[in-house]
């Protein structure tokens, strides 16, 4: 490109989250894209020599965790979707730590992030958290439209089921809610140097009461149109960090608009709301674009979204 610091960044995964992250970088100066390349060019992504592998494939470390090995070994930054990569050891402390071993070594960056984990749930509210004078306890609470995911990630978190398929799904662990509330929590608290004891959870669907037209999937009365998940971490035998999360293909639909608000308990209380909430596919897209600086100037080795400053457009 002829720009002093200009950057290369090549995307592995050609779904919707890339194919929006591409759009993004491509209006940027500064940067030049490779890709997105899909799963039989998965060399030509990785090995690419970018300044940054984006990998946006799959919410789970034990899929991802050899693309970024390749990535890394070939010398990149690497940014990734999975839910798992936001805080990884959470999931396999032993791959974590390689992984990150790996990276310091070779002189370069992981970072696991999106909206969700990546923002919703931790960095926005570690950002909160600055103006307080001390934190007793937070919650925070997600109403999101889930109209506009694909297919694949609707049914992998619980939309479109019959009640039966959805409790055989839930409990041989197909169908998976809305994954990363113990990465998110994990980095909050690991920030606040706090311990959490362990983290309670539940799930439950929600039944559409009438047919649904979402962007990729119809959703019929009487399947699941959507769900709801509280995670709550326990400090001291009591709640410190609680996590809802209500997910539906029109939650307008049954009086609940998109929102996202933190309470942060303490001397001095916040209360942050976003109205209407963050959108789920231009908001992930907008904090993976925006990384790619801040992964380039991070320290090397695998980093969280509480290691780093805020992501931000640039050129
Ligand atoms: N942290 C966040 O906030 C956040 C936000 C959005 C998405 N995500 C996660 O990021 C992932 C991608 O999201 P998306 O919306 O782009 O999903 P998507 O539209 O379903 O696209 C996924 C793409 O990855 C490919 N793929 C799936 N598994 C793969 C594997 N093991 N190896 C190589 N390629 C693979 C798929 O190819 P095929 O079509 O060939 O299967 C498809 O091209 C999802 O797991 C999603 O949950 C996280």
């Amino acid at each position: 490109l002829g720009l002093t610091n200009s950057l290369r960044v090549s995307l592995y995964g050609a779904g919707q989250l890339s194919t929006n992250v591409a759009i993004l970088l491509r209006r940027r100066s500064q940067i030049e894209v490779l890709g997105p390349f899909d799963r039989a060019e998965r060399e030509r992504a990785l090995r690419a020599e970018a300044d940054v592998v984006i990998i946006a494939t799959t919410s789970f470390l034990t899929d991802v965790a050899p693309d970024i090995r390749t990535a890394v070994e070939a010398g990149s930054n690497v940014l990734c979707s999975a839910e798992e990569a936001a805080y990884p050891w959470a999931v396999d402390r032993s791959v974590a730590n390689e992984l990150d071993q790996l990276a310091r070594k070779r002189g370069v960056s992981i970072l696991g992030c999106g909206l969700n984990p990546g923002f919703a749930f931790d960095a926005l509210v570690l950002t909160a958290c600055g103006a307080a004078w001390d934190v007793s306890s937070i919650r925070v609470e997600r109403v999101v439209d889930l109209g506009g995911f694909g297919q694949t990630v609707l049914k992998r978190i619980g939309v479109g089921h019959t009640a039966e398929e959805y409790d055989v799904n839930r409990r041989n662990g197909t169908i998976t809610g809305h994954i990363g509330f113990p990465q998110s929590m994990s980095v909050v608290a690991g920030k606040l140097g706090i311990g959490l004891e362990r983290i309670d959870r539940e799930m439950a669907p929600l039944i559409a009461d009438r047919d649904y037209e979402a962007r990729h999937l119809t959703v019929k009365a009487g399947t699941t149109a959507g769900f709801e998940q509280r995670y709550v971490g326990i400090v001291a035998g009591r709640p410190w960090f609680a996590c809802s999360f209500l997910g539906h293909v029109d939650p307008g639909s049954i009086g609940k608009p998109p929102r996202d608000e933190i309470w942060i308990e303490g001397s001095t209380p916040l209360h942050v709301a976003v109205i209407p909430g963050l959108n789920p596919q231009t908001g992930a897209s907008a904090v993976i674009a925006n990384s790619v600086r801040r992964i380039v100037d991070a320290s090397p080795g695998w980093v969280t979204v509480g290691d780093l400053p805020p992501a931000v457009p640039h050129s």
